[in-house]
């Protein structure tokens, strides 16, 4: 899920755009609560792009801090639900607390196997598609691989979401029509689903028109349907 929106249901409001993040946090806290309870075995969810640096520097702090206040007020819920918590992205460029919050939720539910929550954050698909690259070339100049090796299974594992499988369904609300540099490795060929409802307003009714609609898609992977 890319939870757009956050802003233009803060302005929509006349308020400032915190507090459309915050809202974006109630809306995400209870599609994760919901997803927990469906055969959905990996949440993606996108909150933080290497792009969004470029905001403004009080934006960026808030949505660093609401990480945070996240992390310290949903962890134990999120622990008793089984959930595991697993950031992706460039975790070491972010504020010193956000990655000991992070890294810390990461650290107590390792273990749990209900619904794994993969956190974009400062995460990039292009940024990436280069770290992989970069450790495919070390391999091969330590002479670990050689160049027949690489696959697209190896270049998969050396992505954030190795031994993960490719997303089913990405899920857009709030009207945009492009990617966003998000998973671009692996949506190859996901499912698109985009609603004009804004992130804050996504309900789990939303979560249930978006797979139904995904259930009726016929997916031929490039090849053709011969039933
Ligand atoms: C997009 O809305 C939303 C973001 C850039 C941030 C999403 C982050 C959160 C919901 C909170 C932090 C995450 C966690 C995991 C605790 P926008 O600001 O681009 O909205 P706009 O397009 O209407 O301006």
């Amino acid at each position: 899920i890319i939870m757009d929106g956050n802003g233009r249901w803060a302005i929509q409001r006349n308020k400032p755009r915190l507090f459309g993040h915050r809202a974006g946090i109630k809306a995400l806290k209870r599609i994760v609560e919901f997803c927990a309870k469906l055969p959905v075995d990996i949440l993606t969810v996108f909150a933080f792009s290497t792009e969004n640096w470029k905001r403004p520097k009080e934006e960026v702090n808030t949505l660093m801090n609401l990480v945070v206040e996240y992390i310290e007020r949903e962890l134990d819920l999120l622990d008793r639900n089984g959930i595991k918590i697993n950031p992706i992205g460039i975790l070491d460029e972010l504020p010193e607390k956000t990655l000991e919050y992070i890294k810390k939720a990461a650290e107590k539910t390792k273990d749990n196997n209900k619904l794994v929550l993969n956190v974009a954050l400062n995460y990039g698909g292009r940024a990436e598609i280069t770290q992989a690259v970069k450790k495919i070339c070390q391999k091969i100049a330590n002479g670990e691989i050689t160049p027949q090796d690489i696959n697209e299974d190896l270049i998969s594992r050396f992505l954030y979401t190795s031994n993960m499988p490719d997303p089913d369904l990405l899920i857009r609300p709030s009207g945009e029509m492009r990617l966003s540099n998000f998973l671009l490795w692996q949506i190859a060929y996901s499912e698109l689903w985009v609603t004009n409802v804004l992130w804050p307003d996504f309900k789990p009714q939303h979560l249930i028109n978006a797979i139904y609609d995904f259930q009726n898609r016929d997916r031929r992977f490039g090849g053709i349907n011969l039933s």
